[in-house]
Formats: structure tokens, C-alpha cells, sequence
């Protein structure tokens, strides 16, 4: 640059973004997603203890899109566990909140350092059961200077609908998402609404509880379970079909539709 020109002021807001990658498929990644993994500073990724030589899907799947991604990958630590059997489940909840902390630490350190797009890849939807609102939180606090925004994704209910081809919804139904961590209470609320689609995530491990309540409020039969889908071991199933003990793993998602159909 000439001496006595000074530099084009870099007026553009630094951007934290979350990026959805949906359930794993690398063709259900929305061309949005591409362009702004493709031009990220940083991109972060979700690490599981333990998962060894098994990158976490974000990560492979960030891989598959960026074939130079290896320069911007951060992975960070959300303090969940993955056990022998390949279940994840989180630690405490303190452990969960200084790792969540620290994170935040570590964006905030990213951006004072000069990135200017940080993207965080997701599962699925940022905005569903994901560590990066915890983190979107974090940036709007500390760092207000910076813009936050979302890409959307294809979440594992939709995927889920789509591979077993049954609609989600339709006419006057609702929908309902819970989390089978949270207890009976949420999901038989759900179920006993006879125009209400339930799904219910995270109940891998409590499946035989889940079994019960369906077929407490006559909705075994149409229950279905998909396991890993978009992967290249998706699994379909008829809930009725599997023993009645049977647990699975954590990616599992339970589709109830609603039975006034
Ligand atoms: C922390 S939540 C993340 C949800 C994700 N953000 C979404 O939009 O679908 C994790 C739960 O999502 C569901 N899930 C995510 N990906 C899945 C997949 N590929 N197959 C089946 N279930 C999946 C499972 O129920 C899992 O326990």
C-alpha cells in the first residue's frame, strides 16, 4: 500500500453464526450453510469425550463441505459423554455450565484477536436442543458489537417424517417436541391429546418408559423410532416391532402421529 493512503475501514460487524447441517445427510445442507462454512475464520465444532477416533458428526460432516477445513476447525468441549455403547449423555450441570463458560471465553478471545466470522455447526436446527444458543447468549452479552444470526437446518423430526414418509402434521393437528429427559409428565401431557403428533428426542435410554405411555394411550401401533437418520446406518422401525426392553442409541428420535387421523 502506498505511504500517506490509509486502509479501507473494515466497517462490516464481525458475525457469530450458527449453522444448521441437518440430521447428517451432506446433500440436506441448505446452500446457505456451504457459503458461510466456506468463509469462516473459525468454525466450531461439538466434542464428545471418548469419541476417540470417531470425529463428531458436525465435524465430519463440516469435512465433507469444506475439504480445507482442518486450517478453521476449533472443537469444543460442551462436557457431554459418550459411554462404550455409543450413548451420549451430559455431565452435571455445573460441569455442563463451566464448560459452557469457557467456551463463550474462547469466542469472545477469537473475535478480540481478529476473526470476524466465527461459525458454529449444529445438528439439525440451532434453534433445537442446541449448546449454540447457550454460546449466542454468551456473544450478545459480552461482545453486543457482534451480530448473531441463524442458518436454519432440517431437524431430525422432519428427516425422521421424510425417510418414513408420514406427515408430520396435517388439517387442524399440532405438534409437539419434548425432550423425554424431561420426565413422563411433558410427553403424556402431549399423548393424551388424540389430535396431537408427539416426537420425542433424547430417549434412546428411555425407551421401554416411552413404550408404556404409548401404548397407555392407544398410539403403539403408528409409533415410529428412527435411528441415526441421513446417516449411512439409518435405521426405521415400528416401535411395536421392537422387544419390549429394547434401549437405543442417542441418536434416536420417537414419531407418534397423531391418532384422530
Ligand atoms: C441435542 S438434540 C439436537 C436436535 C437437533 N438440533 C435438531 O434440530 O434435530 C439431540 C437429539 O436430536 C435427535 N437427533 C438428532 N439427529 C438425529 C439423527 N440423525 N437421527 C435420529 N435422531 C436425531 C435425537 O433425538 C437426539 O437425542
Amino acid at each position: 500500500m502506498d505511504a500517506g493512503v490509509s486502509p479501507v475501514p473494515d466497517t462490516e460487524a464481525a458475525r457469530f453464526v450458527g449453522v444448521g447441517l441437518g440430521p447428517g445427510d451432506p446433500e440436506l445442507v441448505t446452500v446457505k450453510a456451504v457459503r458461510v462454512l466456506s468463509r469462516a475464520d473459525v468454525i466450531l465444532v461439538p466434542q464428545t469425550e471418548r469419541a476417540g477416533a470417531d470425529l463428531g458428526r458436525a465435524e465430519r460432516l463440516v469435512r465433507d463441505l469444506r475439504p480445507d477445513a482442518a486450517g478453521v476447525l476449533e472443537r469444543v468441549d460442551f462436557a457431554m459423554r459418550q459411554s462404550p455403547a455409543g450413548a451420549v449423555e451430559p455431565a452435571d450441570s455445573r460441569t455442563r455450565q463451566s464448560a459452557r463458560d469457557q467456551a463463550a471465553a474462547r469466542v469472545a478471545a477469537r473475535f478480540d484477536t481478529g476473526a470476524r466470522l466465527i461459525a458454529m455447526a449444529t445438528i439439525g436446527d440451532p434453534s433445537v436442543f442446541s449448546t449454540f444458543s447457550y454460546l449466542a447468549e454468551a456473544v450478545r452479552r459480552d461482545r453486543p458489537a457482534v451480530r448473531v444470526e441463524v442458518v436454519p437446518g432440517i431437524t431430525a423430526m422432519q428427516a425422521l417424517a421424510a425417510a418414513a414418509g408420514v406427515p408430520l402434521v396435517i388439517g387442524d393437528e399440532t405438534l409437539t417436541l419434548v425432550p423425554a429427559t424431561a420426565g413422563t409428565a411433558a410427553l403424556e401431557r402431549a399423548l393424551a391429546l388424540p389430535d396431537c403428533s408427539v416426537v420425542a428426542y433424547k430417549g434412546g435410554r428411555q425407551l421401554p418408559m416411552m413404550r408404556d405411555l404409548l401404548a397407555r394411550y392407544g398410539r403403539l401401533p403408528g409409533a415410529l423410532l428412527g435411528t441415526d437418520i441421513g446417516g449411512a446406518d439409518q435405521r426405521l422401525s415400528a416401535l411395536a416391532d421392537l422387544d419390549p426392553d429394547a434401549k437405543a442409541p442417542y441418536f434416536t428420535t420417537l414419531l407418534s402421529p397423531a391418532v384422530s387421523r
